[in-house]
């Protein structure tokens, strides 16, 4: 593991002194200006360049192993002490090799280690060392995808990536893709920044979608909220996700004025998917009661942020179909597992969505930050439609008509790439070591006395907290008042064991908090396990299983 140490960070005297006389040669005047734009301005910077670059496209995983830390042996108060600057110098204030050096010596060491394969907490770890190179080129063409006169065949090579995955989701025929892999008037999906957006995108489709335009109104993207609810006599527009639904539903709410309360959360049922029944109940109650409330999507997730589970889509379709409600997944996470033959049924249903929304810096292993979202239907992003005089003409293939961003890079290029690399056999033997190791990991914190395995993993995700048998023994005999009691002496207890763990810099393993009754008191801190890196063995686990195990023992 990477350690560092405190002084690394601290210039010494000396150095500051040689940075200072070093400063006042630096000049921006225009000679230097323009190189660069050219070349690196000395020999110096050249052999810095190539010193580290050699070492991150050849030996990325080395590179990171040596430079990157995972601990936090600087608080971040401390951290934050040393950038409290607010004025850009006039002049230049380094070299491009002094900058390079500062980076990686001293801001890679307190970045955080996600490519490490004790790093099992997030939806973040290790990708392939391919994805450098692909996202340096994309950089280094630095094509807008906004419109086709700043970025030509990547505009061209967007639509046909957007048929790949469409095709992997909904798996339409061979004349639907002929028509639409190039068909300027229609639009398979959108590449977004993330998640979030691709959800707010999809949301954003829906509710045009819901306030199209009649006579006497021109739709509610023109007219806006109020004159929309007036021409469709309504009050209220609703949706439904179960409570494991991602924030970001929240804010597409809030953006689209449709107010992030009337996102209706149903509870799970026992495996943590939505409660069919719940949600049935729930939609009864509230839809007919004035008639003039709306549902304006009802929402699946594929990969469950918090528990990795999966909703059941045959029947969420069949009641969208009842209510004659927009369906929605949330793929970000769980989506890839389409590419495994083995397991793509874990998804079954999918292709029944109006829309779905998949992270490329998920379980694509794309680098930051790459969303999209994919429509069943290729004409529906015409309720999103945008055009401006000067780009976005009508029947363009500008892919900006369509899209929530403006100027963005070519993620699209990064994909296809990986895609032709890898091809699905090689993304499916990643998601099953995922599904599998997964699976032993459940087996191995059951087996153990200490612990407590809290959701099943469905797919590569599960929750577990350190609850020795005897404790779980009495918990199923306790009352609710007892059972708070202990509940909450064991939330304090995995609180302090996460914190402990991370804090000696070797594993990380996050913490969530579920809910297991009705009451909101009724709080259970769980310790979450995402298992996404190829590098990350049974072995590994269970290394982090006794480390946590001696931190308890020590409490
Ligand atoms: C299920 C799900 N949906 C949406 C998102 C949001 O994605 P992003 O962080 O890429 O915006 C996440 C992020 O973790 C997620 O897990």
């Amino acid at each position: 593991m990477n350690k560092y140490t405190f002084s690394l960070y601290i210039q010494s005297e000396m150095e500051k002194e040689t940075e200072q006389i070093q400063r006042k040669d630096l000049i921006a005047d225009w000679q230097s200006l323009m190189r660069t734009f050219i070349r690196p301005e000395d020999d110096a910077s050249r052999s810095t360049l190539i010193k580290y670059m050699e070492q991150i496209l050849f030996g990325l995983n080395d590179f990171l192993k040596k430079h990157v830390g995972i601990t936090e042996e600087i608080s971040l108060k401390e951290l934050s002490e040393k950038f409290t600057e607010s004025r850009i110098n006039k002049n230049p204030e380094k070299k491009l090799a002094q900058v390079i050096t500062d980076l990686i010596e001293n801001i890679a060491p307190h970045a955080v280690n996600v490519a490490s394969p004790y790093f099992v907490g997030h939806m973040t770890s290790a990708i392939p060392f391919f994805m450098v190179h692909l996202k340096t080129i994309a950089a280094a063409l630095n094509q807008n995808v906004v419109k086709l006169e700043t970025s030509k065949v990547v505009s061209i090579v967007e639509k046909q990536v957007l048929a790949k995955i469409h095709r992997l989701i909904y798996g339409k025929s061979e004349e639907f893709y002929q028509e639409h892999v190039q068909n300027a008037q229609t639009a398979l999906g959108c590449f977004t920044e993330g998640g979030t957006l691709a959800n707010a995108t999809a949301l954003w489709v829906a509710r045009n979608a819901l306030f199209p335009p009649k006579n006497g109104f021109n739709g509610i993207e023109k007219e806006g909220l109020n004159a929309a609810y007036r021409a469709y006599d309504t009050t209220r527009c609703v949706l439904f996700v179960s409570k494991l639904g991602h924030y970001s539903f929240k804010k597409a709410a809030g953006l689209l004025g449709i107010g992030n309360q009337n996102i209706i959360e149903i509870d799970m049922d026992e495996n943590n998917r939505i409660h069919i029944e719940c949600l049935r109940k729930t939609i009864k109650e509230i839809a007919p009661k004035s008639g003039k409330t709306r549902i304006m999507a009802i929402i699946g997730i594929a990969g469950a942020t918090e528990t990795g589970t999966v909703d059941p889509f045959g029947k969420l379709a069949e009641i969208c179909a009842e209510n004659n409600a927009y369906f929605h997944v949330d793929a970000a996470w769980g989506g890839p597992t389409l590419m495994s033959e083995k397991y793509r049924h874990l998804l079954g249903g999918i292709e029944l969505a109006d829309s779905v929304t998949i992270d490329g810096h998920k379980q694509f292993y794309m680098p930051m930050s790459c969303g999209m979202v994919y429509f069943k239907s290729p004409t529906i992003m015409d309720n999103i439609a945008y055009h401006a005089s000067y780009i976005n003409r009508p029947g363009s293939v500008d892919l900006g008509i369509k899209s929530i961003a403006g100027s963005r890079e070519a993620s699209s290029l990064i994909l296809d790439n990986a895609l032709k690399i890898m091809g699905t056999q090689g993304y499916a033997l990643l998601i099953e070591h995922g599904i599998e190791t997964t699976r032993e990991f459940a087996q191995e914190i059951s087996r153990r006395p200490d612990f407590q395995l809290v959701t099943r993993p469905e797919l590569n995700i599960l929750t577990y907290r350190i609850c020795p048998e005897s404790m779980q023994k009495k918990l199923l005999q306790a009352d609710a008042a007892e059972k708070r009691t202990m509940n909450d002496r064991l939330n304090r207890i995995n609180t302090r064991v996460q914190r402990k763990q991370r804090e000696a810099g070797k594993s990380f393993v996050s913490r969530t908090t579920l809910r297991f009754g009705k009451d909101p008191r009724d709080n259970m801190v769980v310790l979450r396990a995402v298992i996404m890196s190829p590098l990350t063995s049974i072995e590994i686990l269970k290394d982090i299983l006794d480390e946590q195990e001696e931190l308890f023992k020590r409490l």
